[in-house]
């Protein structure tokens, strides 16, 4: 009888030590999220100045976690930027669906490395299925390879790195075993509106930023498919879905057909503009684009996932295997996809779970649903701020405004005030030598309230400076 008390007690569940903890972090995370609406989007000043309370010396003691937290929240917390409430519109830069932050906490209570199979079955598993619902939403084929790492730059640096695998392997060059010293030449074309992002990556990939062939674009910033130079078996063609400026997308199905004529390797840039093809009413912006060899993406903008998910997908899976590979004595593959081989990184977060929670909790139909709205919201602003009075650069074809105010100081001044205000968040960029605002409209939160009240804003601020 005392044996089976004894082993009755011994059953009972004792709490965990984190999960005083992490009561603690929902309480402050859930008064975070109460507070967003009436938040200044950019921190105050005060809030700012605060942050000098982190620079203490290394505690020689511990802390509670708990104290920990709160400090964390007290400080950290009035200084970060309301990116995840509705009135967010720099950058292009999401929010985060609720299941993707659920899953966020699940998974990293779960502390998964995503490196092997063997190490999580469970990430694995859900990695695989993630890929091709993206594919399926992209409509792209459903076969594709690829991983997923922490943003569209590493994305675009993983697929020319494959490229270049596959292209120069065609020449009978192994660039994983020989490097690049001695290899036959690639030719590599870009378009004249071509990412920061694909200039870094090629910078990383040992391609060089400058020796690319650019190709002029149109007022929209399309790559113009007719001015393309020669291509050939040698050649790696970088397009565009979704100008980071404009929102426009290049001629894919011109520049693919002759790329396929040609032997050459089509890489798409797609970081948000790749989404639109998940939404019925804007997929006809996609055509051609399947055709290409290798795409990046990012889901932690529009698709509303948690920082950070980068999405790399290509259609020869044995050159990206070849190029990520990693072996030693201590990490044996098992008999299916196995992560580490799909990315530059091994030690991974598990990121593709956060997003396959949210692309559930969305199904096709509210993943096509947000896009559509966010590019609905887009267009009131376009349709707000030229009823006001103001040029908008750009032919508003998906999620992205581009507006003057005047001339550049006035436009730059505004700027500057809409940001102070705190309303909502807007950043500047140049478009054709003209200085704008950029509004991009990327965020699930955003509501027609959001919109009206950021305009209302923005034009009194434009008409006061
Ligand atoms: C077209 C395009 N490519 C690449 C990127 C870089 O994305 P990330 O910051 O996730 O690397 C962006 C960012 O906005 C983009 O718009």
């Amino acid at each position: 009888m005392l044996a089976g008390i004894m082993a009755a007690k011994s059953n009972a569940r004792q709490p965990h030590p984190s999960e005083a903890t992490l009561q603690a972090a929902a309480k402050l995370a859930s008064a975070y999220l109460r507070e967003l609406d009436g938040r200044n989007v950019a921190p105050t000043g005060a809030a700012l100045a605060a942050l000098e309370r982190f620079h203490e010396l290394f505690p020689e003691k511990p802390t509670d976690p708990e104290e920990v937290l709160a400090q964390l929240a007290t400080i950290g917390g009035p200084a970060t930027v309301t990116m995840t409430g509705g009135r967010y519109f720099g950058f292009v830069i999401g929010g985060t669906l609720p299941a993707s932050l659920g899953a966020s906490w699940l998974v990293s209570t779960w502390d998964q490395n995503s490196t092997l199979r063997v190490m999580s079955p469970a990430v694995a598993e859900i990695e695989e299925v993630t890929l091709r619902w993206v594919c399926e939403a992209l409509g792209l084929p459903v076969d594709l390879e690829g991983g997923f790492v922490t943003c569209a730059t590493t994305a675009n640096f993983t697929a020319l790195a494959t490229a270049r695998q596959a292209l120069l392997g065609r020449q009978g060059w192994n660039v994983a075993e020989n490097g690049l010293f001695g290899a036959p030449e690639i030719q590599v074309v870009v378009s004249e509106e071509v990412h920061a992002s694909i200039l870094k990556a090629l910078n990383m990939a040992g391609f060089g930023q400058k020796r690319v062939t650019v190709v002029p674009a149109d007022a929209q910033g399309r790559m113009r498919a007719d001015l393309l130079p020669r291509l050939d078996q040698k050649t790696l063609v970088c397009i565009q879905a979704g100008n980071v400026n404009t929102g426009a997308f290049d001629p894919a199905t011109e520049i693919c057909r002759r790329a396929r004529e040609h032997g050459a390797w089509v890489h798409v840039d797609g970081a948000f503009g790749l989404w639109a093809g998940a939404s019925p009413k804007y997929k006809h912006l996609l055509k051609g684009f399947e055709l290409a060899d290798s795409w990046a993406t990012d889901a932690h903008k529009w698709p509303n996932s948690t920082y950070d998910c980068g999405i790399v997908l290509v259609r020869d899976g044995a050159a990206l295997r070849t190029a990520m590979n990693i072996s030693a004595a201590y990490l044996t593959p098992g008999a299916r996809r196995e992560p580490m081989h799909h990315t530059p990184e091994a030690s991974r977060r598990a990121r593709a779970v956060e997003l396959w929670a949210g692309l559930k909790s969305l199904g096709q139909a509210g993943l096509a649903e947000l896009i559509e709205r966010t590019c609905a919201h887009a267009r009131r602003f376009a349709e707000g701020l030229r009823g006001a009075g103001y040029e908008v650069l750009n032919e508003v074809v998906i999620n992205q405004v581009l507006v003057s105010f005047g001339s550049a100081e006035k436009t730059t001044e505004v700027i500057r005030r809409i940001q102070e205000d705190g309303t909502c968040w807007c950043g500047g960029t140049v478009w054709k030598g003209k200085t704008a605002m950029r509004i991009s409209v990327s965020s699930w939160a955003t509501t027609g309230a959001d919109v009206e009240k950021s305009l209302a804003a923005m034009v009194r601020i434009a008409k006061n400076t």
